[in-house]
């Protein structure tokens, strides 16, 4: 008999999504293919997967600890690409406010909002503001995300943006998920520069943006009625291009500005929200490359009627990606489960759709694409062993958690959810 080669850890599951290929961000017009495998195994030695293919052959050639889960399906843990994490005090006063007839952008134009998160967050110590955005990492780990978007935004002055971001450089330290940093100190106008915002867009230009770079790889920026106008967005990206950040926009969110195409146009890694993007604008979109990730979940929780375009994005062969927003105000679910099933009932998605914008085209717009988002030979080993047969039942079964295991860079990492049927290791 031959000499087996030994493996950390073994997953032998019913079905595999591996996703593949994810070398490239796929276009929309080839994302409904999650990549199936059946009766196939991931081998996983340290942190990478070194092999992938049906269980037969490959229990004919590997060895280790194998976790049986046959009637499971294995997916590639979930990037959420866009995602405010970092912050103290609660806005359910402005929820209940909403659901009695209020809206976000009243709320706002009052000062409160993410002024008033901005208040809460400025007066927390740094151990209070880890504590609460430990806990929220961790319900989205045990939901299944693995690589996380993580923006600054609650701090609106230098030395509070900059608090922020090495907090959220900190927690990627203390936890199993994967943090990646983006600076936005241009996420509004703070109340003491309400008379003088050109003051304030040449601080984030000439003092925030600099001393944030080595902090962070990205810069956003929210260019919308009430935060930033189309031409301070664009002075405020154009500098942040120059000191090297990737960026980033949140974009035609609740009116249309035409920050997307002026941000594709500076060669933006991804242009964000776009509940209001014209068909005019998506050509500008793709030919830069630039990457559109939607949120169903803040139009959902903000009780909005309109959704982003995915249908013709899609169509238009954009590589859709799918994020979360957890935020204080605007979206509050830690969970990209519950964004797969609005994509599917609110975009018109297929589940595989969902699932390729959610993992390959999530980890692209981090420039993670090569590590993470599929499941491929020399890839991170970060997977999901779900409790249910086939992927596609993720969003079908609306609003669960069905992660039953979280591999993490190849370990089995613990989550704050029991699964129903126990701990299959
Ligand atoms: O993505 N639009 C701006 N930022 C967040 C909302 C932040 C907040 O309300 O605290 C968003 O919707
Ligand atoms: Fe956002």
């Amino acid at each position: 008999m031959r000499d087996l080669k030994q493996a950390d850890l073994i997953v032998v599951a019913g079905q595999v999504a591996t996703c593949a290929p994810g070398n490239a961000p796929r276009p929309g017009t080839k994302m409904d293919d999650a990549g199936l495998l059946s009766n196939s195994a991931v081998v996983i030695q340290g942190e990478r997967i070194r092999a992938i293919g049906p269980s037969e052959v490959i229990l004919k050639e590997w060895m280790g600890d194998t976790l049986e889960m046959p009637n499971s399906a294995v997916v590639p843990g979930f990037v959420d690409p866009h995602c405010h994490p970092l912050f103290a005090g609660s806005r359910l006063d402005e929820f209940v406010r909403r659901s009695q007839g209020a809206t976000y952008q009243q709320i706002h134009a009052s000062g409160g909002g993410i002024f008033s998160t901005v208040r809460a967050t400025r007066a927390a110590s740094d151990e209070e503001l880890m504590a609460r955005a430990t806990s929220t990492i961790e319900r989205m780990m045990a939901h299944g995300t693995t690589t996380l978007e993580a923006k600054s935004g609650y701090g609106l002055d230098t030395a509070q943006e900059l608090r922020q971001l090495r907090l959220l450089r900190q927690l990627g330290k203390n936890l199993d998920m994967d943090i990646v940093p983006t600076f936005m100190g241009a996420h509004a106008i703070p109340p003491e520069h309400a008379d003088r915002r050109e003051e304030y867009v040449r601080l984030v230009i000439e003092e925030m943006a600099p001393q944030a770079r080595e902090l962070a790889d990205y810069a956003d920026i929210f260019c919308e009625e009430g935060a930033f106008t189309l031409k301070e967005s664009e002075r405020i990206l154009t500098a942040c291009s120059a000191l090297g950040f990737g960026l980033r926009i949140h974009a035609e969110e609740f009116t249309y500005q035409g920050g997307a195409r002026m941000a594709a146009g500076l060669g933006a890694i991804t242009v964000d929200h776009l509940q209001w993007l014209p068909d005019t604008d998506f050509e500008a979109i793709r030919e830069a490359g630039t990457i559109p990730v939607l949120t169903p979940g803040t139009s959902f929780f903000l009780g909005h009627e309109r959704f982003a375009p995915a249908r013709a994005l899609l169509a238009a062969d954009l590589p859709v990606a799918l994020g979360t927003d957890f935020n204080a105000g605007s979206c509050q679910t830690e969970s990209m489960q519950a964004i797969l099933s609005l994509a599917v009932l609110r975009l018109r998605m297929t589940p595989a759709e969902a699932l390729v914008a959610a993992t390959v085209n999530a980890a692209h717009s981090l420039g993670r694409g090569d590590l993470v988002g599929s499941l491929e030979v020399g890839k991170k080993a970060d997977l999901l062993v779900l409790d249910l047969p086939d992927f596609a039942e993720l969003p079908y079964r609306f609003g669960g958690n069905y992660v039953r295991a979280v591999i993490k860079s190849g370990v089995a990492v613990n989550t704050i959810l029991d699964s129903p049927l126990g701990d299959p290791l």
